[in-house]
């Protein structure tokens, strides 16, 4: 993910602001840049790759006031030219976020003669705040982001004062005072070996800092008085933003991952979803006879409710493989076909190979992937990012509801273009879209209840995970999780299936957890849960709040909002997160590196 940090002081910029890039590293990032103001002007360094990088190309800087940042691609390849600082003129800027209006923005400023140099879209609040800099750089900041959409916690400094001034929206920012000096960063964890007094910004709020001087304002440039506070964690802690667990903390996360996916691609107006991303025509997308899905692991399982969208909403015939498998299995392809690869890492061997593989049949490709700039998307005519920030955790959780949110949107994309959904559903559809992330929110408020079950059903030494239609693939993700951090042996299953097979293996010992949002299997399942109580398994269910039925034949409940029935996985799937990480939690299992397994598996 991005980081940012800003200092204005008596010491030496050059070597905080490294120091404090670097205590930002564990985010992950993939350039790195600086701008220090110097008697004679801004200097800007920047490079591709580590900060050691960087720091290797640095002359000897002088000048105590600056501003540095590390990038985590979003728009634009992870080059030096779109490694920030971006600079116009006498202002230079960092920035963490997205501008949602930025072509408007860029075509507007390409008018008035601003030049562009990089892809990226933080170019454009370099030339706003010169733009209107006139001698006041907080006014020229206030008015130049007054003008952007979209999400921002981005640093600016002028060649004219030893100033940084920094404003949010959307996107973390902290203010940290010290002794004569002051600073700021997108992350506490950048500031600790420096100070322990901070104060926190929300959204549309500025801070300066000059000479010993530090000021908050609001967007009508009035003072804002603000609370300081004293961080007591500890460095590790404090990267984890207090989590005891970095899945913990992407569990928390996905209010927001969920809100980024989603962001810029909705139009409710038309109920459309823009993705320019997508180069494939409307011709060409009712040309398709089919979709193959290949991936692995989580992203496979993500795979699996794209059948159910692609099937159900564009009428697209849909097939999902796993990538080891399907490329040995002399598949049947053509150019009619579409292939999507999805990796959160876009560096997973299995899925890179299948995929080169299937362009010597000329199918299209469009890949689904969270890291910009991977072997994958090189390979792939189109790429859908899912902007979920980078994800520490070997166990996937964020991006795996990311992938779904851009399945969603990719099956609402094909569906219009198709003629398959009418205005008045695809609207409905990115309404309850657009509401997600606040759900997800009251899930992650009444994780008390998750927590006391997953204690309870700790000491079992095998799981069901039980789902019907969309909520299968949810089944199967609930119990790759259990087994990849709680090492319990656990099983997904399609409800309707374990009848044939499996219920020989239920027992009192045997805890089935039953997905059984509202829907149109939702009676179905109700059966299964009997099956399974008759054989004497506890019963957890997952249930939506209106279901007043569901108690009388389980257990526990643990309850999700009402919410579109298309969209309920994305709220099954932090239940069930939650409930594998509470459960391993309990057995004291090493949450974040589970034995054996690797965040990105790079051989075949
Ligand atoms: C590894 C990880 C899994 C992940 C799978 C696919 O096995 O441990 O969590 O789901 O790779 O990774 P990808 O990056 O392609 O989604």
């Amino acid at each position: 993910m991005c980081g940012i940090v800003g200092y204005v002081g008596k010491k030496e910029a050059t070597p905080i602001l490294l120091d404090a890039l670097k205590r930002l590293e564990y985010r992950g990032y993939d350039s790195a840049g600086i701008a220090v103001l110097t008697d004679k002007g801004l200097s800007v360094y920047k490079t591709e790759g580590k900060i050691s990088n960087l720091e290797s190309k640095l002359p000897d800087i002088k000048g105590t006031c600056g501003i540095g940042h590390t990038r985590w691609a979003t728009q634009g390849a992870p080059t030096t030219i779109n490694a920030h600082p971006h600079v116009s003129g006498n202002i230079a800027v960092v920035h963490n976020g997205i501008i949602e209006n930025y072509q408007e923005l860029y075509d507007e400023l390409k008018s008035e003669g601003y030049e562009f140099v990089s892809e990226t879209d933080t170019e454009v609040l370099a030339h706003l705040a010169h733009r209107y800099y006139k001698g006041n750089l907080v006014a020229a900041v206030i008015e130049g982001l007054k003008k952007v959409k979209g999400s921002y916690a981005a640093a600016f400094i002028c060649e004219d004062s030893e100033q940084v001034v920094a404003a949010r929206k959307d996107s973390p920012l902290v203010a940290g005072i010290g002794n004569g000096e002051n600073f700021i960063a997108s992350d506490v964890t950048a500031l600790l070996k420096y100070t322990r007094k901070v104060v926190y910004l929300h959204d549309f709020e500025i801070v300066s800092l000059s000479g010993g001087n530090i000021e908050f304002f609001n967007f009508e440039e009035k003072p804002v008085k603000k609370k300081t506070e004293s961080i007591e964690w500890n460095i590790e802690a404090a990267e984890k933003s207090g989590y005891p667990h970095f899945m913990l903390k992407e569990i928390h996360e996905q209010a927001i991952s969920v809100h980024d996916t989603l962001m810029g691609r909705l139009s409710e107006l038309g109920g459309d979803v823009m993705l320019s991303e997508v180069t494939l025509t409307r011709e060409e997308i009712r040309e398709l006879e089919r979709i193959v899905i290949i991936a692995c692991g989580t992203s496979y399982n993500a795979g699996l409710l794209g059948k159910y969208l692609f099937e159900g909403l564009a009428g697209i015939h849909t097939d999902v493989e796993i990538s080891s498998e399907f490329r040995y299995a002399n598949p049947v392809l053509d150019e009619t076909t579409l292939v999507i690869p999805i990796s959160q890492s876009g560096e997973t061997a299995d899925t890179i190979a299948a995929t080169k593989e299937v362009k010597t049949y000329g199918c299209r490709t469009l890949a689904i992937t969270n890291v910009v700039g991977t072997t994958l998307s090189r390979e792939v005519e189109n790429v859908v990012y899912t902007m979920a920030g980078p994800e520490i955790g070997v166990a996937a959780t964020k991006t795996f509801t990311s992938q779904l949110i851009a399945l969603y949107l990719l099956a609402v994309h094909f569906a219009k273009a198709r003629k398959r959904m009418d205005v008045d559903r695809s609207k409905r559809l990115l309404v309850s879209l657009k509401q997600l992330p606040g759900m997800i929110q009251q899930i992650l408020n009444n994780k008390e209840t998750i927590l006391k079950q997953a204690k309870r059903f700790s000491n079992a030494r095998d799981y069901f995970f039980l789902g019907r239609s969309l909520n299968f693939p949810i089944a199967l993700e609930g119990a790759l999780k259990l087994k990849e951090i709680s090492y319990i042996h656990a099983e997904g299953y399609a409800a309707g299936e374990l009848k044939h097979g499996p219920l020989a293996l239920i027992s009192k010992d045997t805890p089935v957890v039953a997905l059984a949002t509202r829907g149109l299997t939702y009676d179905k399942m109700l059966n299964n849960i009997k099956e399974v109580k008759a054989r004497g398994s506890p019963v957890l269910a997952i249930a939506s709040m209106d279901d007043t039925e569901i108690s009388k034949y389980v257990d526990a409940v643990i309850r999700v909002p009402v919410t579109d029935e298309l969209l309920y996985p994305v709220l099954t799937s932090v239940v069930v997160q939650l409930l594998a990480y509470y459960t391993a939690d309990a057995l004291g299992c090493p949450i974040d590196k589970p034995r054996n397994l690797a965040k990105s598996v790079t051989v075949e």
